[in-house]
């Protein structure tokens, strides 16, 4: 029996705690922060911080730390470092490497470093050096230089929303101290690819693409994401081997040669250009909310996979990805991204058939009902033989699970095909 606990409290902690809880392997799982729904399939862990979580691991024998969400990798002296320190195995990676999401500018040095396509960028701290450094050429890619809770980016097609972003970073300080990255804006199809790395060695998984506008036809703001797909067959022709040879297999060379250690999953954020992929980004955690989408498509020992991969063992062989498609649909609150409303009941959740749902935002209220408590609500996800079968059953579904002011696309996995 492995004794898990995982750090989080979104979709994707959610999801990650099913496949652990759905792997054959017996687990006892425990989850921190967690949220109402997770602490249906794990136990909620005794800690208010990085040390009192520490603490928790050690008296209770925790056997695996898997890190869902970033923040705690940088936190303090870092989770998977701590972690390293208790001797508890961690799937996530030490601080020093995590700077690979958290910096933006770290990021951008190592894959110029490494020789990994990118766009190009300047790097500045001043209104006037932003403003010259955009030189008047739109549409531009404002970038903050830290964790910003997926609002430290900007794409602006005009100087007006370019100005308003600045003024946001480098003069009101928003998001605090750190500098602004402008780079050059790439066009072309999204990829979202993961790969999970243990040390000189990975294995790359399904990808995804996620939707972040709020509205159909991207349309709107950003969001944290409306939606996600997930297929095999999105690794069309030889794209998979162009991705690997360019970007995964430089990056986890780079992060051996700069005696950067990495054990967990690597996400990278990719433009397919029609100069061949470029990286937008490294996140170090799976994708929220890819992970809804490509989890469910695994069969196989999800929970020995991670825990031999934290111990330095990677086992490609322990999971499997069905063929098909699976498409993740999320459900936001009234007012979402601008403000979210909560405490609307959310009915229609037992008469889910065909389709797995993914709390984000909810809670119980005092009947034991579940009830809205953030911006993303759900996702309700669906899997099918063909793409069209995929949205077809996942917007079936969905029918029949609502809330007041509920928001959500309708066109999840049928645009940007
Ligand atoms: N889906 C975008 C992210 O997880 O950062």
């Amino acid at each position: 029996m492995i004794k898990v606990l995982v750090v989080g409290k979104g979709g994707r902690e959610h999801a990650i705690i099913t496949a652990l809880h759905e792997s054959p392997t017996e687990t006892r799982i425990y989850s921190f922060p967690g949220s109402d729904a997770i602490f249906e399939i794990a136990e909620k862990a005794d800690a208010s911080d990085l040390p009192t979580l520490i603490s928790f691991m050690k008296s209770e024998g925790i056997d695996l730390c898997v890190a869902g969400e970033e923040s705690y990798l940088v936190k303090d002296k870092g989770l998977a470092n701590e972690c390293a320190e208790a001797g508890i195995p961690c799937w996530g990676p030490p601080k020093e490497s995590a700077q690979l999401e958290a910096s933006k500018e770290f990021a951008k040095e190592f894959m110029v470093r490494h020789e990994i396509p990118t766009g190009g960028y300047a790097s500045v701290d001043t209104v006037a050096d932003a403003k010259a450094a955009i030189a008047g050429k739109y549409p531009t890619v404002l970038k903050f230089d830290g964790l910003a809770a997926g609002k430290g980016v900007a794409v602006c097609f005009d100087e007006a929303s370019a100005d308003e972003f600045i003024d946001e970073v480098l003069g009101q300080r928003k998001f605090g101290a750190g500098n602004l990255l402008i780079e050059e804006f790439l066009d072309g199809p999204e990829i979202s690819i993961f790969a999970s790395v243990v040390d000189d060695d990975y294995q790359i998984l399904a990808p995804a693409r996620d939707y972040k506008r709020i509205y159909d036809a991207d349309e709107g703001p950003n969001t944290g994401g409306m939606g996600a797909v997930s297929s095999l067959e999105m690794f069309e022709g030889d794209l998979r081997q162009t991705i690997d040879e360019t970007i995964v297999k430089p990056t986890v060379e780079g992060l051996r040669k700069d005696g950067l250690p990495y054990r967990g999953f690597l996400y990278f954020g990719l433009i397919l250009t029609t100069d061949g992929p470029k990286i937008l980004e490294y996140n170090c955690r799976f994708g929220d909310p890819e992970a809804q989408a490509v989890l469910p498509m695994i069969s196989g020992d999800f929970a020995q996979y991670v825990f031999e991969g934290a111990k330095g063992n990677l086992q490609p062989d322990a999971i499997k990805f069905q063929d098909g498609w699976s498409i993740c649909l999320v459900s936001a609150s009234d007012g979402y991204p601008a403000s979210s409303r909560s405490g609307d009941t959310i009915s229609g959740i037992g008469n889910l058939e065909n389709a797995r749902i993914y709390h984000a935002g909810t809670r119980l209220d005092s009947d034991g009902n579940f009830e809205t408590a953030g911006g993303r609500v759900y996702a309700i996800v669906a899997n099918g033989d063909s793409r069209e079968e995929a949205v077809a059953k996942v917007y079936a579904e969905s029918e029949k699970v609502s809330f007041p002011g509920m928001q959500r696309r309708s066109d999840i996995g049928t645009r940007n095909f």
